[in-house]
């Protein structure tokens, strides 16, 4: 049985690689622990446990972590994920408040971690503030877990081989941001954050980053056989995932054209890493850090492909992966 802890900041793409977590065999999820991100953390909360209570898995907790980044103020993604977080579709049988653990998320996940030393799977799927304020309470917090899978981080892209050969290693031409021009949402959200969890967490790391999940894309002929399956877990998808398809491309889903060739579930895929060993075809062993200052490049991911750093620990940045299997795990979250 694969252990899980998934840290989520509970849009609409967290909320489909927590159903996928659910329904996948052999695979237990610990608990919920929640970061404010692409809404705010009562809202995440809340999300979480609307998720759960359609998956008749209520009795999985959930814990309430850090409202704002280490620094500055939160951001959000109410424009994609509607102001609510999943996609402002009413819901007037939500959970009850009451039922978020009193135990805060930072102390909830190292008090699980200890308790299956060496056994628990950490899925990051938000701005990484619980994890870095989990190392800064228990420095052995990282060694206590199995592995650590985060959606996050924008790739950079190295100059092209018909520059010099030297160069030609060392050379960033650009990483392709989401949320600023070089930054994907979870770094941009809380660098501080992802600085010290890649400079930390010396547990095999797998960041399926914003270009990987981009080249990734599903297309829309999928998704609509998807969320046409007859449950009420589909029924769900369907109302709080309306918000963001239009954002996407209008409600044109037909005009693959308008859709960018198909749609992008961004944290499935590192919910589908750390779920089926398969998944993961190809990826990069490299170290990487965060750049915290830069006009255009704060919370980008650098990698150290030269080795410069000489940092002894290096992280799994994904490449290439099994979507066929990737489409079933998809497919099994709303059955
Ligand atoms: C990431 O940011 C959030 O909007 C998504 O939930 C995902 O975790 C993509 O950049
Ligand atoms: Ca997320």
């Amino acid at each position: 049985v694969k252990k899980l802890l998934v840290d989520v900041d509970c849009g609409v793409d967290d909320a489909q690689a927590i159903m996928m977590a659910l329904a996948a065999p052999d695979v237990q999820v610990l608990g919920i622990t929640c970061v404010s991100g692409n809404t705010t953390v009562d809202n995440v909360c809340r999300n979480s446990l609307r998720v759960l209570k359609v998956c008749g898995r209520l009795e999985i907790p959930v814990f309430r972590g850090a409202s704002k980044p280490i620094l500055g103020n939160a951001l959000s993604a109410g424009h994609f994920h509607g102001q609510d977080g999943l996609g402002d579709a009413p819901d007037s049988h939500a959970p009850s408040s009451e039922m978020i653990q009193k135990e805060g998320a930072v102390a909830a996940m190292i008090r699980i971690a200890r308790e299956h030393a060496g056994e628990v799977s950490l899925v990051a799927t938000g701005p990484l503030t619980n994890l870095a304020l989990a190392v800064r309470l228990d420095p052995t917090f990282p060694e206590l877990l199995k592995s650590l899978y985060i959606m996050g981080a924008t790739l950079t892209v190295r100059s092209p081989s018909f520059l010099h050969p030297f160069l030609c290693t060392s050379v960033v031409l650009n990483a392709r941001g989401n949320t600023t021009v070089c930054a994907e949402f979870n770094f941009a959200a809380d660098p501080e954050a992802a600085y010290v969890v890649l400079n930390e967490f010396l547990c095999p790391t797998y960041i399926a980053t914003w270009e990987f999940t981009c080249r990734s894309k599903l297309p829309w002929e999928f998704c609509h056989r998807w969320l046409a399956q007859d449950t009420e877990k589909a029924r769900f998808m369907k109302q709080i995932f309306r918000h963001s398809m239009e954002v996407c491309c209008g409600g044109h889903f037909d005009n693959e054209m308008v859709g960018g060739q198909g749609f992008v579930s961004c944290d499935s895929y590192a919910m589908a890493a750390a779920i089926d060993d398969a998944f993961v075809t190809a990826c990069k062993r490299v170290a990487v850090t965060v750049e915290l200052t830069g006009t255009h490049t704060r919370g980008m991911m650098v990698l150290d492909n030269l080795e410069l750093l000489k940092k002894k620990h290096k992280a799994f940045v994904l490449e290439e992966a099994d979507l066929e299997r990737f489409k079933a795990l998809m497919m099994a979250a709303l059955k």
